[in-house]
């Protein structure tokens, strides 16, 4: 039994064991978002397989036993396959290690979770899925926009923006009448924007961008549909971003005992 796996037993945590994976959501970036499960995993595991996306600061949260194996895309040097990271995480477990698999967000929001929790099961390794805060409801917190409201709206689409090349038809999500937050979407934004406006959304219809939420890095615009991502283009937002649009927005001006607003603005807090 290793010092933190004693210390796990003793302060009642759940024992990440030898020969297990704990698929694990990191949340957005701030170490105080994350689960208390996610927290035990960093501490009793002996490798942490983490995303780009997951944050210096979740990581340093890691025991001192704890290396750390690197599964994401960076600087657009050639990244491991799934396929790789699967095997690597059946690998890992094989050998008898504490396999904390850490992906930013939830693991099972856009993040290809699935995929390894499938890949653990056929080979039979105990796995188990820890969720996290995902990005797109952190990112609406950040910028103090409710995702839902009584009487505005009774559903939230959750969309993944690379969908566009793909000829994704963002007609029936147009027309659903529900606030849409964009994951994956800077580079599609005027695409997309243009699409969902052609499907009959209002071009005024208010949309915010927030980058790197819950980071000393976040930022936040607020604009409509049809300005949205020219403003983007002019004040350099740039990825990890989410794109929320609707009705919704407007309630941040309440929120923020301000009077709502339509109007471009972009709010640097870094
Ligand atoms: C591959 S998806 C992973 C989503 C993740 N599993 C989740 O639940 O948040 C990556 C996208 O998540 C969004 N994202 C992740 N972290 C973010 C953050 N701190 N601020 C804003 N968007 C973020 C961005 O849209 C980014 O392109």
């Amino acid at each position: 039994m290793t010092v933190s796996n004693a210390l796990a037993r003793r302060t009642g945590m759940p024992i990440l064991e030898a020969g297990h994976v704990w698929l694990a959501g990191a949340g957005p970036g701030d170490p105080g978002l994350l689960t208390l499960d996610a927290f035990a995993g960093l501490q009793q595991a002996d490798v942490v397989v983490h995303d780009a996306l997951v944050d210096q600061r979740v990581l340093a949260l890691a025991g001192e036993q704890a290396w750390f194996e690197f599964a994401g895309k960076r600087g657009g040097k050639p990244s491991a396959t799934q396929a790789d990271i699967s095997q690597r995480l059946v690998a890992l477990a094989h050998e008898g290690r504490r396999v904390l698999r850490l992906k930013g967000g939830d693991p099972f929001v856009f993040g290809r979770g699935g995929e390894e929790a499938m890949t653990l099961a056929a080979a039979g390794v105990p796995f188990r899925v820890i969720p996290g805060v995902t990005a797109g409801l952190a990112a609406l917190t950040a910028a103090s926009i409710p995702a839902t409201l009584r009487g505005v709206n009774r559903a939230v689409i959750f969309a993944a923006g690379h969908g566009a090349e793909e000829n994704f038809d963002w007609g029936p999500i147009a027309r659903a009448g529900q606030p849409i937050v964009l994951y994956m979407v800077m580079h599609n934004l005027k695409q997309i924007a243009d699409a969902l406006m052609a499907a009959g959304l209002p071009p005024q219809t208010p949309a915010a961008i927030v980058a790197s939420a819950a980071t000393p890095r976040e930022r936040l615009l607020v604009a409509t549909l049809e300005t949205v991502a020219a403003q983007a283009r002019t004040n350099n937002f740039e990825p990890p971003a989410i794109v929320a649009i609707g009705e919704i927005v407007e309630f941040r001006g309440r929120l923020l005992g301000v009077t709502p607003s339509t109007r471009d603005d972009t709010k640097d807090k870094s």
